[in-house]
Parts: C-alpha cells; sequence; structure tokens
C-alpha cells in the first residue's frame, strides 16, 4: 500500500504536500514521513510512527520550501518504527527516497552495499535506493541528466514492483511501475502523487505515468523544468485537463464510516448516460452467449458474488474468482468478458494478472475511481459515481455495486428500475431510525461476545459474507458468514448457549437452518421483510431492495458495536484502505 507525493514549486508553503499527505493516510497510516526543502537552505524532514498529527501539521507548515517528498506508511518490510518511516536517505544525506512497493532481491543487494561499508539505518527494502543512487551517481554538472543516467543503472539491480521517488538537490526523479503515480502541473508548480483525483484538485492538467515511465524534475531560481522518458528516451506526455472533485473533507458525522452509511441514500448518480450503455452493452454480450469472469477482492468480492446470484436467476452462468486467486487462471481464461469490480482501481491482486489477461480478453471495471489502473486497463467501464470513500471499511461503495447488478438485473428483465429506486429514497431516513433501537440493544447484548456468525442463502449468502467482514473488521469480532445450508456441515459445533446468529432472507430453508440454531442456544438477529417469531431480535426491512437496506443494517451494526466497543471504525488496525500489494 503506501502513499507517495511530492511538489516542486515557486510557492513557498508546503501545506499542499501537508494536507495532501493527510489525505493520502486511506493508503496506509502506520507512519508519515516528509521532508522539505528550501533552495540555499537545508532540508526540514519529520518522520514518525502513527499519523502526522495536526500539531506537526500546523508546525511544518510555518516552513519555506521549493521541494517536498512525502510519505504515508502500510509497513511491509521491517515493523512500524521511525527508523522504517520514509524518506530513506543515503549516508552523504544527499539522497531521499519515498516508495511505494516491494524491492524482492534487496536481500542482496543489501548485503553488497554492507560489504562495501554502506551502513543502514533502518529495515525496509526501500533504503537500498538512495544508498544505490549514491553509489551509481556521476556529478557532471548537468543534475537532471546525471540523475537519469544513474536511475538507469540502478534499475539495472532491481527486481519487484514499485514506484518511487528520488529527490537530489534541487531536483525530483519519479519512476512508475505498478503501483501509480499521476502528476499534475499549473503556473509554477509540479504536483505528483498516487492519487490521480487529489493531483487533479491540486492541478490544472495532469497524466498518468505508465509502467516503465520516469519523470525528471527541477526547479531553479528562474525555472521549473521537467522531462518525461520511457525507455530512457525522451517523450512528450499527453497532459488532460484537470477535473476537481466536490471537498468532501466536510463530515458532520462523528465517522466517515457514519457518514457514508448515509450517504447510500443517493444511488441515483449511477444512472448516468455512459454506464446505461454500458450496461446495455452487457446485457447483449451476456445475450449472446459470451463467457463471463467475475472477480474482485473482500467487499467488492461479495458484491461480485451479489451479481453472480442475480445472473443464475436469467440463466446466466459466470464463473467468480477472489482476486488473490486469479493468477491461477491466467492460462485458462480467454476470449470472455471479465468484470473487474473495485472501489479503488488499484487492488495489485487484480492489477497483476489482468496485466495477462486483458491481451485476450475484454475487461469490464466496475469502480469508483476515474483514472486508477484499472479504470485505464478497462475496454467498458461503469463509474459508481458515490464520491470518495475515506473510512477504511467499504460501505457505499458496495451498495453502489450492488446496485449496479439490480440495473443489470432490470435491464435483463425489460423493467423500469425509477419507482423501486423513488420508494427506496423515501423510505431510507425512516428505516434507519428504526433500525438503530433495535441495534442498539442488540449491541448491548452482545458486544463481548468472543463471536458472531452471519447466515443467508441463495441470493443472500454474499450479504451474510459481507455482514460478518464489515463486524470483524471494525468492532475485531471474530465473525464468519456462511450459506445457510453449510453450517450443519461443521459449524454448528460452535454454536452454544447465547451464541449470535444474524439470519438474512425469509427463504423456508433458512428459517429451518435459524431453528435449528435456536434449538442449540444460539440467539438470532433476523434481518428480512418476513417477520417470524423464531427470532430473538428482528429488524425489518421493505420487500424493494430488500438486499440494499439490508446490507445498511449489518453495516449500522459493525459500526455501533465498534462504537460500543470505544474503537475507531475509520481505520481498523492492520489495515488500509488501497490494497497496493499482492
Ligand atoms: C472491506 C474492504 C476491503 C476491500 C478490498 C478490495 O471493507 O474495504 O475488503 O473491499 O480490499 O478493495 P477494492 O474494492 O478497492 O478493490
Amino acid at each position: 500500500m503506501c502513499g507517495i507525493i511530492a511538489r516542486i514549486s515557486k510557492d513557498l508553503s508546503p501545506i499542499k504536500t501537508l494536507k495532501g499527505l493527510k489525505f493520502l493516510e486511506y493508503r496506509g497510516y502506520d507512519s508519515y514521513g516528509v521532508l522539505l526543502h528550501k533552495l540555499g537552505s537545508d532540508e526540514v524532514v519529520s518522520k514518525n510512527i502513527s499519523e502526522l498529527s495536526e500539531f506537526e501539521l500546523d508546525r511544518l507548515s510555518k516552513f519555506e520550501s521549493n521541494v517536498e517528498i512525502g510519505h504515508t506508511r502500510w509497513a511491509t518490510h521491517g515493523g512500524v518504527t521511525k527508523e522504517n518511516a520514509h524518506p530513506h536517505w543515503s549516508c552523504d544525506k544527499k539522497f531521499y527516497v519515498v516508495m511505494n512497493g516491494i524491492i524482492e532481491n534487496y536481500l542482496d543487494i543489501k548485503s553488497d552495499l554492507k560489504n562495501c561499508g554502506v551502513e543502514f539505518n533502518s529495515e525496509t527494502d526501500t533504503e537500498v535506493l538512495p544508498h544505490l543512487f549514491s553509489k551509481y551517481f556521476k556529478d557532471t554538472g548537468n543534475v537532471e541528466n546525471d540523475l537519469l543516467l544513474t536511475s538507469k543503472r540502478v534499475f539495472e539491480d532491481l527486481k519487484g514492483e514499485f514506484s518511487f521517488v528520488v529527490k537530489y538537490e534541487n531536483c525530483i526523479l519519479a519512476y512508475k511501475n505498478i503501483n501509480p503515480i499521476a502528476i499534475g502541473v499549473c503556473d509554477d508548480e509540479l504536483f505528483l502523487c498516487s492519487d490521480s483525483g487529489l493531483v487533479q484538485n491540486n492541478s490544472d492538467k495532469f497524466y498518468v505515468l505508465n509502467d516503465g515511465e520516469v519523470l525528471v524534475s527541477s526547479i531553479s531560481e528562474n525555472n521549473i523544468s521537467s522531462h518525461f522518458y520511457c525507455d530512457f528516451k525522451e517523450f512528450s506526455p499527453e497532459f488532460k485537463e484537470s477535473v476537481k472533485s466536490e471537498c468532501d473533507d466536510e463530515n458532520s458525522f462523528p465517522t466517515y464510516m457514519e457518514k457514508e452509511i448515509y450517504d447510500q441514500k443517493n444511488l441515483r448518480s449511477i444512472i448516468t448516460s455512459e454506464n446505461l450503455s454500458s450496461i446495455k452493452y452487457l446485457k447483449n454480450a451476456l445475450r449472446n452467449g459470451r463467457k463471463l469472469v467475475l472477480t474482485a477482492a473482500g467487499t467488492s468480492y461479495h458484491a461480485a458474488y451479489v451479481m453472480h446470484y442475480e445472473l443464475l436467476k436469467h440463466g446466466i452462468m459466470s464463473s467468480i474468482i477472489l482476486a488473490s486467486e486469479l493468477q491461477n487462471y491466467t492460462k485458462v481464461i480467454s476470449d470472455s468478458i471479465i468484470v473487474v469490480l473495485s472501489q479503488s482501481g488499484e487492488t495489485a491482486d487484480l492489477i497483476y494478472p489482468l496485466r495477462e489477461l486483458r491481451d485476450s480478453n475484454e475487461i469490464f471495471t466496475i469502480t469508483n475511481t476515474a483514472n486508477s489502473t484499472l479504470a485505464r486497463f478497462a475496454n467498458r467501464i461503469i463509474l459508481l459515481n458515490c464520491g470518495r470513500e475515506v473510512s477504511v471499511a467499504s460501505t457505499k461503495a458496495f451498495s453502489a455495486q450492488v446496485f449496479v447488478s439490480h440495473l443489470l438485473n432490470y435491464e435483463l428483465c425489460g423493467k423500469e428500475i425509477n419507482d423501486d429506486l423513488t420508494f427506496y429514497e423515501n423510505e431510507f431516513d425512516r428505516f434507519i431510525g428504526n433500525c438503530l433501537n433495535i441495534l442498539d440493544d442488540v449491541c448491548e447484548k452482545f458486544y463481548s461476545a468472543p463471536d458472531c456468525f452471519f447466515i443467508g442463502r441463495n441470493e443472500f449468502h454474499p450479504f451474510a459474507l459481507e455482514g460478518s467482514l464489515k463486524l470483524k473488521e471494525v468492532s475485531y469480532i471474530h465473525a464468519e458468514g456462511f450459506a445457510g445450508g453449510e453450517l450443519k456441515h461443521g459449524t454448528l459445533a460452535l454454536i452454544t448457549d447465547g451464541v449470535p446468529v444474524v439470519v438474512l432472507g425469509n427463504c423456508d430453508e433458512i428459517v429451518s437452518n435459524a431453528i435449528e440454531i435456536k434449538t442449540r442456544g444460539g440467539v438470532l438477529i433476523g434481518v428480512s421483510s418476513v417477520e417470524n417469531e423464531v427470532y430473538d431480535y428482528f429488524v425489518k426491512v421493505p420487500e424493494v431492495f430488500e438486499d440494499i437496506f439490508g446490507t445498511i443494517v449489518l453495516q449500522l451494526l459493525a459500526l455501533k458495536m465498534a462504537e460500543r466497543l470505544g474503537l475507531n471504525p475509520d481505520k481498523p488496525r492492520n489495515l488500509a484502505k488501497s490494497v497496493t500489494v499482492k
């Protein structure tokens, strides 16, 4: 994961970089680091474990600076320590590096460098970079060219996938391989980072680097110069106009997770003519018998599962593959439509195999992030348009993905969705108000429970998976989701007196499963459009969009449980929003 950021500017205030770094914390918040450099002065470096505090942001914003690089870390190589926080530097403190990715052969390089007398300060793979730059750098007085030639020599030593920025004097070099880097320009300023939306909000024009491309940029008293290279040959990138997105830093709710649950009232913004045309295209392709593969990770995988069940109703078979297992299938999938669901559009488990698969298949990406890597891989795209999701636990992107399945379903049935959508919007606030009272009681009763189970059958099965994932990631209560019929094949052994089980849907079989659980002492929390006396607690959901209303109940349950336990649901331990490592 990790986020990287850099700025070269005549404007001496580093505030854009510092605020940008705060914004990038969704990519990891184990530690942060930032370097500020005003021409003619010494570098100022601040790094620490934890997030960049408001106090430190305020302190640093008073410095003047023309060149900045920054990093927010999700630890992979080396524990969460101040020494392991980026930037890392060479022994002579001339080369500073921030990196996102993994250098696979860093131990060999490190041992060679140590044999030459280099002293390391950290356990990270990144630290080999500044030392390698220092080792190969030949100063001929043309700093941009010297840095470029050095990078060529450094790349020959490296294996792995990584994007990084190296700073040397008044110059930076950025290299992109797999992990995203977008570059924005406006008057007298170059701004780059891992998030193309943030780049666009801070620039007039932007360009997203492709794998293997290098940017070298430097600042002098009079000028900022920038050059782009592919295979070390200079090229002119095609910059696009930056599109500013709404600033959603304003949040009147206590947490982003709560805000984003309420944001789900708006599903209508998905209905754009571009999205509808993509859905029609998909429908026709499926009607014409095209092979379909669905793939995604985590919560998005559960949304893919929803689509799988929706299509089964129409007699359409799809193969559904976990992103992290997709690499096993690259040799056997061809001539298919691969529907890729990803909120961030940057999930590494998808990007690696899809780099291979996109040559012989059609990629159809459903994402919340225009210009993301997976959006750019796509032959067709559906944008979720649900606004930035800040909370690590995905909520509104899931409902939006489920809604895309509904749009496809209505399209396949030849039905209009508008009346049902209007009903959903009208019912939304009252529904949340009603279910909160019941969920408060449930949380009070079960906040110290060690385990919780979720069951659903047929189209409710993926929602059982999603409910359990939400609960465990924000409350740390062990939770498991099942197809209701599976309990008796093993897990029923764990149902004893007082174990909470959330039951979704209302078909006869799921009610039978609920009764089996009750017989063994389990406590039942029913979430369904049809009440049944077997339930100890019951949340009634409307029949229209029963699954999306049910999802909201599960999300609120997780949120309220986290609150009851005094946990911050927005930043669960060990997790990050955008999972850019395999
Ligand atoms: C859980 C969650 C993760 C993501 C998963 C895929 O709340 O957010 O499980 O769903 O990491 O991420 P995207 O959708 O960005 O590919």
